[in-house]
């Protein structure tokens, strides 16, 4: 066991944003988690456990011990002549898994493509883009509780997933370290190219014959060419979640706003956080070295130097302004640590 002491964690989270961890530890076998829960257990240390760091802002130093999840493994525990489940230890690359199930040609997670992050972190925020969520291929997932080391099976209907949430997200935010997760792919994929712009994408690509390869491309260029590059700008991501609105306010503020976009829902519509963002006047917004990206308004960005504080305000300030126009709470979807 291998425990630094003031570790910098500039290296660690997609934002690019420098802070100290008591203690830092990379965790390879499980068998090493097991001996470092007892250390933690023992000395009552706080834990907190990083996958990809794509999808926290750091505003403090850390006290306690942060564990880096380096547990790695893929295996095909169940098939068929339709499906394959696939078992992804939590430290895989989300993306890695994604283009191993594209050269398979199994479908499924083609639209989540170029996701940060890893697929421990997946499931928690039920990772979605393109008109797919991970809880469309999850099966269950295995979890350890950080602190009466118990292992537990999760099933889906456990997870209690929903936009960008999931049980790890409240009840029991915090209390396990998801070992593995098990995703069902299709061997007759069914391509979903309706949402957003991935058809014109790949006409623009001249893509003649659909598949999971192409979709998988397509999503990739567009990401590419929306979103800024995490080795390039630091970011997390979109750093709010879309909010909901009942259809009362929908056609109140469709009144005043003709060309207000939004997506139906269960209970309501669902209204692009960006859209709101930038009606506010805030895309392409900078200070210093931190701001709003120019050709995403739901992604903020650090330049380079930015604290993390300094993103903290400019999205409490955001969510203000969107507040008094619109009168819609913005929630954040990035972790603040
Ligand atoms: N829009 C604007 N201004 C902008 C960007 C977008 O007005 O600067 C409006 C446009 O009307 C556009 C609509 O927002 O048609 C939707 O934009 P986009 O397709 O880029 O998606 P999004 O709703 O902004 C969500 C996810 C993304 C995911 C995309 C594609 C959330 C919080 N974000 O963004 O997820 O990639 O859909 O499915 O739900 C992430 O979670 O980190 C992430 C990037």
């Amino acid at each position: 066991m291998n425990i630094e002491h003031n570790k910098h964690l500039l290296a660690y989270n997609t934002f690019g944003i420098d802070t100290i961890a008591e203690e830092f530890v990379q965790i390879n076998l499980e068998s090493e988690l097991m001996e470092l829960l007892h250390y933690a257990n023992k000395n009552q240390t706080a834990l907190h456990i990083i996958g990809g760091g794509s999808n926290i802002l750091f505003v403090h130093d850390i006290k306690g011990l942060v564990l880096l999840n380096q547990l790695k493994g893929m295996q095909i525990v169940y098939e068929d002549k339709d499906i394959v489940h696939v078992k992804c230890m939590s430290g895989e690359v989300w993306h890695e898994c994604v283009l191993w199930s594209v050269a398979k040609n199994y479908g499924g997670i083609e639209n989540l493509s170029l996701i940060p992050g890893t697929i421990g972190a997946a499931p928690i925020q039920n990772i979605g883009a393109y008109g797919v969520e991970l809880k469309d291929v999850f099966v269950e997932l295995e979890a350890i509780h950080l602190r009466t080391l118990e292992k537990k099976i999760f099933t889906h209907q456990e997870c209690a997933f929903a936009y960008r949430d999931s049980i790890f997200k409240t009840k029991e935010k915090g209390n396990y370290f998801i070992l593995s997760v098990t995703m069902a792919l299709s061997k007759q994929p069914i391509c979903k190219t309706t949402y957003g712009t991935i058809q014109q994408e790949m006409n623009e690509m001249k893509v003649d014959a659909v598949s999971i390869k192409s979709v998988s491309d397509a999503v990739i260029r567009i990401r590419r060419s929306k979103l800024p590059n995490p080795a390039e700008i630091g970011n997390a991501g979109s750093f709010f979640k879309n909010p909901e609105i009942t259809l009362v306010q929908f056609e109140q503020l469709k009144n005043t706003y003709e060309d207000l976009p939004s997506y139906d829902t269960v209970n309501g519509k669902k209204i692009p956080a960006a859209w709101l963002i930038e009606m506010c006047g805030w895309k392409g917004y900078r200070e210093n070295d931190f701001g709003v990206h120019h050709k995403q308004a739901l992604v903020l960005v650090n330049y380079q130097h930015a604290k993390g504080s300094d993103i903290l305000l400019l999205s409490e300030k955001i969510i203000s302004s969107v507040q008094e126009k619109f009168s819609i709470q913005l929630e954040r979807e990035v972790n603040i640590w």
